[in-house]
């Protein structure tokens, strides 16, 4: 299979159209049986539910070529599960699991093309999403969806790749206490693109948002969870039920405590005591672990002690270990590494 000519190291976090996409559409109470196709545009009624009312949510994961040249996806059925919370959720048909790891398999094969090769820094990056696609204009669910799966070849989602991010504290909530912070709803995104570009219009690369009732507590930033690593290297995570439970997370806890030895924290964090670690990260499939070196809270600044120049120790060492088991450098925990080919 020939690859792409493509300027792999330098193509960024952009879409790129590729080859092929998978669609299934639901109607009648049953999703159809699916297909792969070329047609990368959608036609759905002017009264669409998504265009009404923002009734969809998605997923992102990455397919990646591994160092003996298979190409693999991580923990695919962690994003089919939560996917189905979302819907769940937004009062949408959940596309049953098997269905998703196939289409996921499906999509990813037929463009082989686009996956980025071993050793390149990009990665294939696939965007399940489903939206509601037939009329409504009173408030309620629509009656038809359409599922579809699109992949693009991407590199580091920050620019500067591993350069440490400076982030700003948000005024801006991003979700209510029993809202749909930890769904991956498109509407939790809509409504943080004002808050994110006031965030780059000020300088910032992100934002942290604190919890809406108190705003005392950590809880992530618009795409990534954090983590924190004490001046003892215990790692820590904010817990929150109104956050995304990041699957790259909920693997970084593990890999901390099983691989590297340390001791893991999920607990409440209060923004208060963020001046006392000694490492910052975001992480999440688009950011992988992103170090953060600053904090800025109004003026107040919190510099970590990893420095605005390279990821701290403790970071990379998460970072090393979760990238050589996406990339089959090191030995994956059972069931976490789908091979597709
Ligand atoms: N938090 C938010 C708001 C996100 O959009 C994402 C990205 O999916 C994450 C966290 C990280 O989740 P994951 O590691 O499953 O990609
Ligand atoms: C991901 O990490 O897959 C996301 O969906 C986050 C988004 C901000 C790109």
């Amino acid at each position: 299979m020939e690859k792409k000519n493509l300027d792999w190291a330098n193509i960024g976090f952009n879409y790129r159209k590729t080859d092929m996409r998978y669609v299934s559409n639901y109607k009648n109470g049953s999703w159809d049986e699916g297909t792969l196709t070329t047609d990368d545009t959608v036609v759905i009624s002017e009264c669409a539910g998504v265009l009404q009312y923002s009734q969809s949510c998605f997923e992102g994961l990455k397919a990646y070529t591994t160092e003996d040249g298979h190409i693999v996806t991580f923990r695919p059925d962690l994003n089919a599960e939560r996917m189905e919370d979302s819907a769940k959720r937004l009062e949408m048909p959940v596309f049953p699991k098997e269905r998703f790891l196939d289409a996921v398999t499906k999509v990813v094969a037929a463009n082989e093309a686009y996956v980025p090769p071993f050793g390149s820094g990009a990665t294939l990056y696939i965007r399940p999403y489903m939206f509601a696609s037939s009329p409504v204009i009173g408030v309620k669910p629509a009656e038809e969806y359409q599922f579809r799966i699109l992949t693009t070849p991407v590199g580091p989602y920050f620019k500067g790749g591993a350069k440490p991010l400076t982030i700003c504290v948000s005024d801006f909530d991003r979700a209510a206490p029993h809202g749909t912070g930890h769904i991956k709803a498109g509407l939790n995104y809509a409504m943080s693109l004002h808050a994110i570009m006031e965030a780059h219009r000020n300088g910032f690369d992100e934002n942290m948002y604190l919890d809406a009732a108190t705003r005392t507590k950590v809880e992530e930033t618009g795409g990534a969870n954090f983590l924190f690593v004490t001046k003892d290297n215990k790692v820590v995570t904010p817990k929150s039920n109104s956050i995304l439970p990041s699957i790259t997370r909920r693997s970084l806890m593990y890999v901390a405590k099983e691989y590297l030895g340390l001791e893991v924290e999920e607990r409440e964090v209060y923004f208060d005591e963020v001046k006392d670690f000694a490492e910052c990260g975001l992480c999440g499939t688009a950011a992988v672990i992103s170090p953060v070196g600053k904090i800025v809270n109004h003026g107040e600044e919190i510099q970590f002690s990893s420095g605005m120049e390279t990821m701290g120790p403790v970071t990379k060492k998460l970072y090393d270990t979760l990238t050589g088991i996406q990339m089959g450098r090191l030995e994956a925990p059972k069931g976490w590494i789908h091979v597709i080919k």
